[in-house]
C-alpha cells in the first residue's frame, strides 16, 4: 500500500483507492499506441444519458502540435509541472445532442468518461491528473473547436516520477495528507443531513 492510498472505512477496489493525482511526471516516459487507445475505449464506453455521448477529445503525445497547444492553454500553476507529462487529452461536451435538443446533462456525462479514463491509466501503471485551469478561448482557437462544445477540462497523463523533480513549491503538495470530507457528512439517509447509520 503506497502512502498515497486513500484510508477508507472498509476495503474498495485497490485501482480506485490507490488512484491519485500527482504532478511529478517522468519526461522520458512515452506511450505507445495500444495504452493510448485503451484509454480513449474507457472514456468512449462510459454510460450517458440516452447513450448521447456528449464527449470529445482533442489528444496530444509530448512532442505533437496538440500537445503543445493545450499545454500552452494552461495557466501558469498548471504549466510548472504538466509538461512533463506523456499525453494531455481535452475534454469538450456538446451542449446539443445531434437532433438540436438540450442534452439532460453533458458535463456530467463527460465527466464520467474522463473518471473511467483515470481509471484505466491507474489499471496500466500509468498516473492521470485533470485540470480546470485553462483558458478555455485559447484552447477553442488554437484547435478550431466548433461553437456547440464546451471545453472541460485537460488531463494529463503518464508515469509517475519522484517528487524531488519538482520545483520546491509543489514538493510539498505532491506528499501532503489526501483528504476527504467524512462520510457522514457527504451521505445521507433519512433527510438532509441525517448521516447513514452504516456509514462512519
Ligand atoms: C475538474 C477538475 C479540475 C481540476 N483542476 C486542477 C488544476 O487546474 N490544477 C491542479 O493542479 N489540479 C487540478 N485538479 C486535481 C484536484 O486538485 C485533485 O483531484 C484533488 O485535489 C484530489 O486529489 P486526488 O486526485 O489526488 O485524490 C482538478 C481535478 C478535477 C476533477
Amino acid at each position: 500500500m503506497s502512502p498515497r492510498t486513500a484510508h477508507t472505512a472498509v476495503a474498495v477496489h485497490p485501482l480506485l483507492a490507490e488512484r491519485w493525482s500527482p504532478r511529478s511526471f517522468d519526461a522520458t516516459h512515452t506511450i505507445g499506441d495500444e495504452e493510448l487507445v485503451s484509454l480513449l475505449e474507457a472514456a468512449r464506453w462510459a454510460p450517458s444519458s440516452r447513450n448521447s455521448q456528449p464527449w470529445r477529445f482533442l489528444v496530444g503525445r509530448r512532442g505533437e502540435p496538440t500537445y503543445q497547444r493545450l499545454f500552452d492553454s494552461l495557466v501558469s500553476s498548471n504549466r510548472l509541472w504538466a509538461g512533463d507529462s506523456s499525453l494531455l487529452i481535452a475534454a469538450l461536451a456538446a451542449e446539443r445532442a445531434e437532433n438540436g435538443a438540450a442534452q439532460h446533462g453533458p458535463a456530467y456525462d463527460t465527466g464520467l468518461a474522463v473518471a473511467q479514463l483515470s481509471v484505466q491509466a491507474h489499471a496500466l501503471g500509468l498516473h492521470a491528473h485533470q485540470m480546470g485551469g485553462f483558458d478555455a478561448e485559447r484552447l477553442r482557437v488554437s484547435l478550431g473547436v466548433p461553437d456547440g462544445y464546451r471545453p472541460l477540462s485537460v488531463t494529463a497523463i503518464g508515469a509517475l516520477a519522484s517528487a524531488d523533480l519538482l520545483p520546491p513549491e509543489l514538493r510539498a503538495r505532491e506528499t501532503a495528507v489526501r483528504e476527504r470530507r467524512p462520510l457522514a457528512e457527504t451521505f445521507f439517509g433519512d433527510g438532509w443531513g441525517d448521516p447513514l447509520p452504516v456509514a462512519p
